[in-house]
C-alpha cells in the first residue's frame, strides 16, 4: 500500500511524510519539481502539479490513499486520476475557514469548500482536516525578528496556533487506518495564545529581548499584499483575528482524540524552530 504526500515541500506535507514513515508505511512524495524535495530515504519522489491532469496519473498510479492540499483549479482532474487509480481515502488539507459563521461571505472558505465538495462526490473516502491559525505563520516575524522587534495588529487576539505535526499526526492516522471518512475535523493547539504570548514566548526560546510594536489594520494588511497574499483574503483573516478580542477563541481536541497524544504547545513549536529564526 502506497500513501502520496503532495506538497511534501511544505510545512505540512513534510511533517506527514515523517509521521508516514515514522509508521512504517511505503510513502510517495510530491512537489511540482521533484528536485526541491527532502525526504527520508526510502521514500519515493515525483513531480505532480495539482493544477495540470497529466502529471496525477503517474502520481497516484498504484496509491491507495493520498494527502491532499487544497487546490481548487484542477480539482477535477485529481478526482478522476484518483478514481483511476483505485484511490481508497483523501485527506485534505483544508481550513477551520469553512466551519466559521461567516464562511458563505469568506473568499478562504469559498477556495477549501471547492475542494471539500469535490472530493466528497469521488468514489472513494475522503476527510477534510480543518485547522485554525497554524504556528508556522510566526515564521513571517523572522525580518522583525531579526531587528529585535515584534510587529503585529491586534497584540491581544487569541489563536489556537496548531504545530503543523499535530496536523500531520492526525493526517497520518487517518491515511492508514482508512477512519473518519465524510468528517471535517477542526484542528487546534492546546489553548488559545495571543500575538503578544507568542512573541513572549519566542523572545524567551531564542534568548534574546523582542520589542512589541502595534501596527495598524491598513498597516497589516499592506504588509500581508507585500508578502504575496491574495487581496481578497487578509481583510477576512483580520475579522477572524479581532472576533477573538471579543469572543473566546476556539480550541479542540480532536488531535488528542484521533491521536492519543494531547496538542503540542506553541513552545515545544518555539523550541523546534529555534533555528529557523538564528
Ligand atoms: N497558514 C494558516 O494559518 C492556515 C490555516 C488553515 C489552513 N491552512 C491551509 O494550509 C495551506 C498551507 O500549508 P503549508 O503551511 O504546509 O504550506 P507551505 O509550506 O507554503 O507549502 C505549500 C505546498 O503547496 C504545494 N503546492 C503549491 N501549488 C501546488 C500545485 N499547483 N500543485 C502541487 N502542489 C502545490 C507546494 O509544493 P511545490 O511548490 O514544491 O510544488 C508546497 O509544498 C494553506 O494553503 C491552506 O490551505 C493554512
Amino acid at each position: 500500500m502506497t500513501i502520496l504526500v503532495t506538497g511534501a515541500t511544505g510545512h505540512v506535507g513534510r511533517a506527514v511524510v515523517d509521521a508516514l514513515v515514522a509508521a512504517g508505511q511505503d510513502v510517495r512524495a510530491s512537489s511540482r519539481d521533484a528536485a526541491k524535495l527532502d525526504v527520508p530515504g526510502g521514500v519515493a519522489k515525483v513531480s505532480a502539479d495539482l493544477e495540470d491532469a497529466s502529471t496525477l496519473e503517474p502520481a497516484l498510479d498504484g496509491v491507495s490513499a493520498a494527502f491532499l492540499y487544497t487546490r481548487p483549479q484542477g480539482i477535477e482532474g485529481f478526482v478522476k486520476a484518483a478514481e483511476t487509480a483505485g484511490v481508497r481515502h483523501v485527506v485534505l488539507l483544508s481550513s477551520a475557514a469553512t466551519l466559521q459563521p461567516d464562511a458563505a461571505q469568506s473568499p478562504i472558505a469559498a477556495m477549501h469548500r471547492v475542494v471539500e465538495q469535490a472530493l466528497a462526490a469521488g468514489a472513494f473516502a475522503s476527510t477534510a482536516l480543518n485547522p485554525g491559525a497554524f504556528a508556522t505563520n510566526t515564521l513571517g516575524w523572522r525580518a522583525d525578528i531579526a531587528e529585535g522587534a515584534v510587529r503585529t495588529v491586534y497584540p491581544d487576539a487569541r489563536i489556537g496556533a496548531i504545530h503543523e505535526r499535530d496536523i500531520a499526526d492526525v493526517a497520518a492516522r487517518i491515511l492508514v487506518d482508512g477512519s473518519h471518512d465524510g468528517e471535517s475535523l477542526a484542528l487546534t493547539g492546546p489553548e488559545p495564545i495571543s500575538f503578544r504570548e507568542q512573541a513572549e514566548v519566542l523572545a524567551d526560546v531564542l534568548g534574546r529581548p523582542l520589542r512589541f510594536e502595534e501596527l495598524t489594520e491598513e498597516q497589516a494588511i499592506e504588509r500581508m499584499l507585500a508578502a504575496g497574499w491574495s487581496p481578497e483574503v487578509p481583510r477576512g483573516v483580520l475579522e477572524a483575528w479581532a472576533r477573538t478580542l471579543h469572543e473566546p477563541s476556539l480550541v479542540t481536541d480532536v488531535v488528542r482524540e484521533v491521536t492519543g497524544h494531547a496538542p503540542r504547545t506553541f513552545r515545544q513549536w518555539a523550541e523546534d524552530h529555534r533555528a529557523d529564526f538564528s
